[in-house]
């Protein structure tokens, strides 16, 4: 299946498909021979759908180290050195294989290379597929700020292999299935039974591999990227009110994830937690409606994640409200939290400094009630 978008004038095609693409198919971005040289960057893990991709030696190859470790300048440097020695010019084709650290470096590799060189994506795991793959936005880590350096270039590409979903470990399904959960609760357009009973269906994604669940993920997957594009497509650069929707749960997610140590619970994990809390800040706000924020915590639970607060990973609450404390210094000292409406989602901004607003985030977070 072919599903294009475009965000901020720059047309994406997405191919959701059983199998890798070949070199052919991927170099069919341009609309006759290849004019330049192409440009796979893998890491080790998967260097080996790099070569499946690349086929004979076409093309050349940069492998990074894997982990989130990699999204720094080295990256970008050795990512550019390798397109200046095969001699890619500005029409080269840079082709990401991975998850979100291979797709943000790349990106922005391609977006300053030569100002701005084309771009495709393999994307190999959930996560990747459902949301960092798609919509434009590109990072390096600096300054140990995660994302500090980046810029809005989307890919004109994104390949989305279903096969290599059955190759996954279960922990990675489930950390990409928290994202799907969070479009299908941000998808005004759709009944939250209908969209949630697809989910049920799905509890059983940690054992079983079966050519049927990976159907039904591929369905979700689809869903998903239609319901991330239209908010997209609506607000390319998130300098409007639609694309910053996307982060339902995610102010309490970042601050869980910093407290419990990078790396300690996956970011899906953290998500599905964040999704739990923000009902319950909604519901204190007047803008979630109790039986919503209920059916939505009652599926997050079935799909195995922790919804309880304090999170057993937390380390404390002091350090919780601390990461809080830094997020809300990077958006205008406003702590803004995403959190269920009636339909879709949104945007509540608490600026802390009543007491009152304090001790109800303190509150949330450590499960003191609302
Ligand atoms: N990950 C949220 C976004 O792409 O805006």
């Amino acid at each position: 299946m072919i599903s294009t978008f475009t965000f901020g004038g720059v047309k994406t095609a997405v191919h959701i498909q059983e199998n890798l693409p070949s070199l052919k198919n991927i170099q069919s971005i341009w609309a006759g021979a290849p004019p330049s040289p192409t440009l796979f960057v893998c890491d080790s893990n998967t260097r080996h759908i790099a070569d499946a991709a690349r086929g004979r030696d076409e093309s050349a190859l940069c492998i990074l180290e894997s982990g989130e470790g990699a999204k720094n300048w080295q990256s970008v440097e050795k990512i550019l050195e390798a397109a200046q020695k095969c001699g890619a010019g500005r029409d080269a084709l840079f082709v990401a294989v991975g998850g979100g650290v291979m797709t943000d470096i790349t990106g922005f590799a391609a977006s300053i290379y030569m100002r701005g060189a084309r771009l495709a994506f393999i994307s190999t795991t959930l996560l990747g597929m459902v949301d960092a793959a798609l919509g434009g936005k590109t990072a390096i880590d600096m300054f140990e700020r995660k994302n500090f350096a980046g810029t809005f270039y989307p890919a004109q590409a994104v390949y989305m292999p279903v096969s290599v979903l059955g190759t996954l470990p279960a922990a990675q399904i489930k950390s990409g299935l928290a994202e799907i959960v969070k479009t299908a609760i941000l998808d005004e357009e759709s009944d939250d039974d209908i969209a949630f009973e697809k989910f049920y269906a799905l509890k059983n994604f940690t054992t079983d591999k079966s050519d049927v669940l990976k159907k039904k993920l591929a369905k979700l997957i689809a869903e998903a990227v239609r319901v991330k594009a239209r908010f997209v497509e609506a607000d390319p650069q998130e300098t409007g009110e639609a694309r910053v929707l996307l982060n339902l749960g995610h102010t309490f997610a970042h601050a869980l994830e910093s407290s419990a140590g990078l790396g300690k619970i996956s970011h899906g994990e953290a998500v599905a937690w964040g999704i739990a809390r923000a009902c319950e800040l909604g519901l204190a706000r007047g803008k979630t409606p109790k039986a919503r924020g209920e059916k939505i915590r009652a599926l997050l639970g079935a799909l195995g994640y922790e919804i309880a607060a304090p999170h057993p990973a937390m380390k404390s609450l002091e350090v919780f409200m601390r990461s809080l404390d830094d997020d809300k210094k990077k958006k205008a000292g406003a702590f803004r939290f995403v959190v269920p409406a009636e339909r879709g989602a949104v945007l509540i901004q608490l600026n802390g400094e009543k007491m009152e607003e304090m001790n109800l985030i303190k509150n949330i977070a450590a499960g003191a009630g609302a």
